[in-house]
C-alpha cells in the first residue's frame, strides 16, 4: 500500500461532510452534533480544502492542549506557511496591509509575551473594579429607551456596553464606540459577496486607521491601558512591530465585542421564551447567576470553534495526523457531549461542574473571560431590574445567517412596561465617565456609580 493510500484510508474511515458556514447548519446543529459524537468524534471533511474536525469533548480536550498544534499564520510566507485559526482562511482586503490575527495567530514564546503584558489589566480583581462603570453604561443605555416601552437589545444595549468597556480598557476615548462597534459587528456577519461588504470594509478601514493613530498617540503621551501595555511590550529586548500590535488590538476588539453581544442577546431571547426560569433567575440571582452564566456560555457557545495546523506528525485521540493538515476544534460540539454534560441540549440554569469549552482551553484560552462574564452579568441584571416584564418580539429577532464564526444576532426587539429614567443619556454619561477615567489614571481606574 502506498503512503498516499494509507493517508486516504486514514481519512476515508472518518469521512463526514462538515459545512458549518451553510445556512442549514445552524438549525441542524444538534442533529449533526449527535451524529458526529456517535460516529466520528474526530472526522475528516473535504470542505474548505480538506480539514479534520474534532467534535467530542475528550478529543477536543486532548487536541487543544497538544504541543503539536500550531496557531501560527504565516502571512508573509517567512516561516512554515501555516494558515492560522480561521478555516477556511478569510479573504484579504487587497487595499489593506496584511495583518495576522494578533497573538491568537502566534505560537509561544511570542504569544506568551503579549499575554503577560495584558494579563494585569484583565485579572478578576482588575475587572471587578470596573463594575460601577459597567452599571453606569448599562443604566444609560436603558435610560435611552426606558420611557418608550420598546428596545432592540442588540442595537441599544448588548452592542454598546461591551464596546464602550473594551475602549475604556484600551484607553481609547469612550465616545468613539460607534467607530469601532459597527465594523466589529458587521465584519462578522457580512459575507464578501454581500452588496454591503464595500461599506463594511470602508468602516473597518476607518476603525483600523483610528486604532493605529491612537496607538501612536498613546506612545507619544502614555496613558495606562491595554494599548500602553502593548506599546511597552518587549520581546528579546525589542518592541513588537507596529503591524503585530495593530493585529493584537484588532484581536481584542474582535474578541471583546461581538462574542459578548452574542451571549447576551441569545440569553435574553431564551429568558423571554422561558418566563418561569427568568423569574427564578431574577429572584434567586445570588444563587443562580454564576451557574446560569456558565450554562448560557455552554449552550450558546458564542465562538463555536477555532482552527489549527498540525505542526508535527503525531497520534492524538487515536488519529494519525500529518504535519501541515488543518483541524477545526469545535468548542460548540464539545459543549454538547453527553458523556460530559448530562442532557446536553437542555439549558439547566443550576448546572453544576459545568466545565464548558466556550472560552477554549490550553495556552490560547480566552484572556478576556473575566471581562465577558462581568459585562454579561451587569447587562442582564440591569434588564431584570429596569424591564422585568420584557418580552422579545420573535418575528423581529434576526440571527446571523450562518454560525461559522460567531453564533450571533443582528437584532432582538422587545417590549416592556415603560419606567422612569434614572439619569442622563448615553453621550452625557460617557463624557462624565471619560472624565473619571482620565482623572483616575494611572491606577487601574475605579469609577463612582454616582458620577
Ligand atoms: C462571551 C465572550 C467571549 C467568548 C465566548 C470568547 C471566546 C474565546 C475563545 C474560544 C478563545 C480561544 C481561541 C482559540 O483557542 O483558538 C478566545 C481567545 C481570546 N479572547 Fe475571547 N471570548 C470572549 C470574550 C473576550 C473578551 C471580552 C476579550 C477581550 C477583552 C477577549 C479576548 C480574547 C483574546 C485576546 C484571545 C486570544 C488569546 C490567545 O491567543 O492567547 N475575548 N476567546
Amino acid at each position: 500500500m502506498s503512503a498516499e493510500e494509507v493517508i486516504d484510508e486514514r481519512k476515508s474511515v472518518r469521512q463526514f461532510e462538515f459545512e458549518r458556514h451553510a445556512p442549514e447548519y445552524r438549525p441542524n446543529f444538534e442533529a449533526i452534533t449527535r451524529e458526529m459524537h456517535r460516529t466520528c468524534p474526530v472526522a475528516w471533511s473535504d470542505t474548505y480544502g480538506g480539514h479534520w474536525v474534532a467534535a467530542g469533548n475528550r478529543e477536543v480536550f486532548d487536541l487543544a492542549r497538544s504541543p503539536h498544534l500550531s496557531n501560527d499564520r504565516d502571512v508573509h510566507g517567512e516561516r512554515r506557511g501555516y494558515e492560522g485559526v480561521y478555516v477556511p482562511t478569510p479573504p484579504m482586503n487587497p487595499k489593506a496591509p496584511v495583518v495576522r490575527g494578533g497573538f491568537l495567530e502566534m505560537d509561544p514564546p511570542e504569544q506568551q509575551a503579549y499575554r503577560q503584558a495584558l494579563n494585569p489589566y484583565l485579572s478578576p480583581a482588575a475587572i471587578n473594579r470596573w463594575i460601577p462603570f459597567l452599571d453606569e453604561v448599562a443604566r444609560a443605555c436603558l435610560d435611552e429607551k426606558i420611557d418608550t416601552g420598546r428596545i432592540d437589545f442588540v442595537d441599544d444595549l448588548a452592542n454598546i456596553v461591551p464596546a464602550v468597556f473594551t475602549l475604556a480598557l484600551m484607553g481609547i476615548p469612550l465616545r468613539k464606540w460607534s467607530v469601532y462597534c459597527e465594523p466589529a459587528h458587521a465584519l462578522i456577519y457580512t459575507p464578501p459577496a454581500s452588496p454591503d461588504s464595500k461599506r463594511v470594509w470602508r468602516a473597518a478601514m476607518a476603525m483600523g486607521a483610528d486604532l493605529y493613530t491612537t496607538m501612536l498617540e498613546i506612545r507619544e503621551t502614555p496613558r495606562p491601558g491595554l494599548i500602553d501595555a502593548l506599546n511597552n511590550l518587549r520581546i528579546d529586548g525589542q518592541p513588537a512591530p507596529d503591524i503585530e500590535l495593530v493585529g493584537a488590538l484588532n484581536l481584542i476588539i474582535g474578541g471583546g465585542f461581538d462574542t459578548t453581544t452574542a451571549l447576551t442577546a441569545h440569553s435574553l431571547e431564551w429568558l423571554s421564551e422561558h418566563p418561569a426560569e427568568r423569574a427564578a433567575l431574577s429572584g434567586d440571582r445570588e444563587v443562580l447567576l454564576d451557574s446560569a452564566t456558565e450554562e448560557f456560555l455552554r449552550y450558546f457557545t458564542p465562538a463555536p470553534g477555532d482552527g489549527r495546523t498540525i505542526a508535527a506528525d503525531c497520534t492524538i485521540a487515536g488519529v494519525d495526523f500529518r504535519e501541515g493538515e488543518r483541524l477545526w476544534l469545535s468548542w460548540a460540539m464539545a459543549n454538547r457531549d453527553p458523556s460530559l454534560f448530562p442532557d446536553p441540549d437542555t439549558v439547566d440554569l443550576g448546572r453544576r461542574g459545568n466545565r464548558h469549552f466556550s472560552f477554549g482551553l490550553g495556552i490560547h484560552r480566552c484572556i478576556g473571560s473575566n471581562v465577558a462574564r462581568n459585562v454579561f452579568k451587569r447587562m442582564l441584571l440591569a434588564v431584570f431590574d429596569r424591564m422585568p416584564d420584557f418580552h422579545c418580539d420573535a418575528a423581529g429577532a434576526v440571527h446571523y445567517d450562518t454560525v461559522g464564526v460567531i453564533n450571533g444576532m443582528k437584532h432582538l426587539p422587545a417590549d416592556f412596561t415603560p419606567g422612569p429614567r434614572l439619569g442622563p443619556g448615553l453621550d452625557e454619561t460617557l463624557d462624565a465617565l471619560q472624565t473619571v477615567c482620565d482623572e483616575q489614571r494611572p491606577a487601574a481606574p475605579v469609577v463612582r456609580s454616582d458620577s
